[in-house]
């Protein structure tokens, strides 16, 4: 592996963790996402050929990208990413360098922390600072939702590339997927404090499964705007939903029901929050959880046992799974001081039920995209 000093710039960009707001940001709803202190880092320099050469710091391959030829790389395993990023970063009409990345993702992958948006943010970053540009993290934001949906195919939302770009340290993003508005809204948990806890459950089928809920509520969308003036799910309340529930077939009216009443979750998490009132924020985590594991069926059963084992402990007030689902990781509200213990016993009771070891992650909220020069 190269030497890191050998570069010119070395560029950050953040996993994320969602508080609540699971599966709306693709129907307009607004998200409550923290960029996170697991970061994705490129070091790049501009090497003056047609190629991007990529190495990364804990894989073997190394993988030259031709820059006049990046739509052939959409099959690559890795490097489809940083092609995806290439391609769109030119097409948007910026100025497209060959240059050596090197890749070094904190991200734990497969872990529903985002760590295809932080690598896809920070690549676009280091693809800007190459050209001379500023980096804009919203636009960032935008070319690597395009990457992730082209060259990745998930059809994803912008809440994770969103977060990984414009994440502020100690703040959670208030982010309206409909107009991309976005809050900074603090985050103070008081004698709480956020754990996050890994299933160590590879996700599997996520992208076909992704991508069918996605159809689901697309479907659900065009049934209820023939009946009621809307620009998207999220635009319906809950109780207008129930009036029209028999115009739905069954499982398209429960994909609906979770979004919609999410949607509702979410405003509730923030008054919550702004009133410090942390035993109210974690029902409502908790609710949530139990919505994504009846109506919108994307838990499965590691991540419902590690829920299950944290609301049994009494020094949790909530908890719930984060991300897309399907494996992945959950965030847990607990008192700070029997966070050690509530480790060991949801830890332990998670082996013995699924025979799976989980991590948990002491990450902190932190700042999203950031680069400097070395
Ligand atoms: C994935 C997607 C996001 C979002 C979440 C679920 O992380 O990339 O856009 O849809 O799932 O909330």
């Amino acid at each position: 592996m190269m030497n890191k000093s050998d570069y010119r710039f070395e560029v950050s960009a953040a996993g994320r963790v969602n508080l609540i707001g699971e599966h709306v940001d693709y129907c307009g709803g607004k998200v409550l996402p923290c960029a996170l202190s697991l970061k994705c880092t490129v070091y790049a320099r501009p090497n003056g050929s047609d190629f991007i050469n990529l190495c990364w710091s804990d894989l073997l391959d190394k993988v030259s990208l031709d820059i006049r030829e990046l739509n052939q790389y959409r099959e690559l395993k890795h490097a489809k990413y940083q092609a995806g990023c290439a391609y769109f970063w030119r097409e948007a009409g910026h100025e497209l360098k060959g240059c050596d990345l090197l890749i070094d993702c904190k991200v734990p992958f497969g872990s529903g922390l985002s760590s295809s948006a932080a690598i896809e943010v920070a690549t676009l970053g280091a693809l800007a600072v190459i050209a001379g540009e500023i980096p804009d993290p919203v636009e960032i934001a935008l070319l690597a939702q395009k990457a992730e949906r082209e060259f990745a195919g998930v059809n994803c939302g912008i809440m994770d590339q969103y977060a990984s770009a414009c994440g502020k340290k100690d703040h959670a993003m208030l982010l309206d997927c409909k107009t991309l508005k976005c809050e900074q809204i603090p985050v103070k948990t008081g004698e709480y404090s956020l754990l996050i806890i890994n299933t160590n459950k590879p996700h599997s089928l996520i992208e076909s499964k992704y991508n069918e809920r996605r159809e689901e509520t697309e479907m659900a969308f065009s049934l209820l705007k023939r009946k009621m003036d809307i620009d998207c799910l999220a635009d319906v309340r809950p109780f207008r939903l129930v009036e029209y529930r028999t115009s739905l077939p069954g499982i398209i009216y429960r994909r609906a029901k979770h979004v919609v009443d999410e949607c509702e979750r979410v405003r509730l998490a923030v008054e919550a929050m702004q009133n410090g009132d942390m035993k109210r924020l974690g029902q409502l985590l908790m609710e949530s959880h139990m919505s994504l594991a009846d109506f919108y069926e994307v838990t499965g059963k590691e991540l419902d046992c590690l829920a299950h084992a944290a609301w049994d402990h009494p020094a949790c007030v909530g908890a719930r799974m984060t991300g897309a689902g399907f494996g992945g990781c959950t965030i847990n509200l607990v008192k700070s001081n029997a966070i050690t213990d509530f480790k060991r016993k949801v830890c332990y009771r998670y082996m013995q039920e699924t025979g799976y070891e989980a991590i948990c992650y002491d990450a902190e909220i932190a700042d999203g995209l950031t680069y400097k020069k070395l």
